[in-house]
């Protein structure tokens, strides 16, 4: 962090006093600290403590004519390299999302080119709220770009007595994103997956009836495809196992076209023959096929209607599990009740790491939606991903995933 020029932005949130150990953390690596503080946030903090933490005199109002005669808002926006608003308050993304610039802090961070990292704090329910949700979601397309970043929220008990996600991540955690944002390069973001093999099964499995007919399900491959992508994105080496879907192949990924569960099978097993760190079951596999398949188009069985005998299909993450040839081996249950429940027996049963629990009986999530909302069910607990694209929704999912090979390949040494 050396050298590094950050802009530590406090809206009003309880979370307010850890931004003080950021700034002491941020300090002592050796980076420029300069602090903003909304009303809100020094309501919560002293801009004294900041002002002593930081060595710089807090920034506080936009129409300061002594503030700005020092160092004004637009010197201030082209001075950071990047900024940090920790706490983000509700209130805050809203204005921030819709581009409003109505005090010092909002208005620096629209006419910054810095990136912006968003660590969002508040209530559970505040967080849930679809309006803080379309608000998210409104910054996609500046995620995309790296314009901005957002860290957390964190889950778990909250200031108020709540239960859920909303808590501000911890100041050493926001500290580590900083130092891995800024890398040894300067502004270039380092790629944490460098050197880590993922193998991703994704789209749905098709079981012939007949030459022309089949039994499959509505997967589109957007979730697999998505985890795949992000995975790539983060420097990751990435085979993609894939069903038959309409979607491209993401860029940096290889990808092997399979059409049935034993085919996708056979290609699962290729790809970790020489082993893998992760291997990711995103894939809506088919637990049975025709027992027979007809070589010619079966014709009409008249009215005593037709059977078809199933036989079952070998389970693809399981057998993965069994192999021992991947490091961390990740399940996606698919399930229209009692989610989280089946999930874990799913886990138990199967051998697996972790699992993504995905509640398929709502139609704006799930299969072949471009958002979904999931529960990540880890040896530590649960961690609730509230909805959002998919393409987002991987990007997390990838970085716990890691985090989780990470932890686990730590406690494999010791
Ligand atoms: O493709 P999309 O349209 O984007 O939809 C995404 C999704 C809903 C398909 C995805 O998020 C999801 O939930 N995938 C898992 C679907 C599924 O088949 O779940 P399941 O509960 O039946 O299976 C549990 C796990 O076992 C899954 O990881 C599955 O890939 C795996 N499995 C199942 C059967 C089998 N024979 N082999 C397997 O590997």
């Amino acid at each position: 962090m050396k050298e590094r020029k950050v802009l530590v932005g406090i809206t009003g949130g309880i979370a307010a006093y850890k931004s003080a150990q950021l700034v002491r953390l941020l300090k002592k690596a050796g980076a420029q600290v300069r602090v903003v503080m909304t009303e809100g946030g020094a309501a919560f903090i002293s801009p004294l403590t900041l002002q002593a933490l930081s060595g710089n005199p807090v920034h506080q109002t936009l129409l300061d004519s002594d503030a700005e005669a020092g160092m004004g808002h637009i010197e201030l926006a082209k001075w950071a390299d990047l900024i940090i608003i920790a706490p983000a308050s509700a209130d805050f993304i809203a204005r921030f999302a819709h581009g409003l610039a109505n005090d010092l802090l909002s208005t620096l961070c629209l006419a910054t080119e810095a990136p912006i990292a968003l660590a969002p704090a508040m209530n559970q329910a505040m967080w849930h709220n679809p309006r803080t949700q379309r608000n998210m979601h409104s910054l996609a397309s500046d995620i995309e770009r790296g314009q901005v970043l957002i860290w957390g929220p964190d889950s778990g008990e909250q200031a108020c007595g709540d239960h859920g996600p909303g808590r501000m991540l911890e100041a050493e955690a926001l500290f580590e994103r900083a130092q891995d944002f800024c890398g040894d390069t300067g502004k270039e973001k380092p790629l944490p997956l460098h050197g880590v093999k993922v193998v991703i099964t994704a789209g749905p499995t098709r079981e012939a009836i007949d030459p022309v007919r089949y039994i499959s399900n509505h997967s589109s491959g957007k979730m697999g495809y998505a985890l795949a992508e992000a995975a790539a994105r983060a420097g990751a080496d990435v085979i993609l196992v894939s069903g038959p879907v309409s979607l491209a192949c993401p860029e940096g990924v290889s990808r092997v076209m399979v059409s049935s569960a034993l085919e996708m099978l056979e290609a699962a097993n290729q790809s970790i023959a020489s082993e893998c760190d992760i291997f990711i079951a995103a894939a809506a596999v088919a637990d049975y096929r025709p027992e027979v398949v007809s070589d010619q188009k079966m014709k009409k069985q008249g009215d005593e209607g037709l059977v078809i005998r199933m036989t079952q299909n070998p389970d693809i993450v399981a057998t993965v599990a069994n192999s021992g040839r991947a490091r961390l081996v990740v399940g996606f249950a698919a399930e229209t009740q009692d989610v989280t429940a089946y999930a874990e027996k799913k886990l138990r049963t199967k051998g697996l790491d972790l699992i993504v629990a995905n509640d398929v009986s709502n139609n704006a999530i799930g299969f072949n939606s471009d958002e979904n909302a999931v529960t990540l069910i880890t040896p530590h607990g649960q961690v609730e991903f509230v909805q959002q694209s998919k393409r987002l929704l991987a990007a997390k999912l990838i970085e716990a995933m890691y985090s989780e090979l990470k932890q686990k390949n730590k406690a494999k040494k010791a």
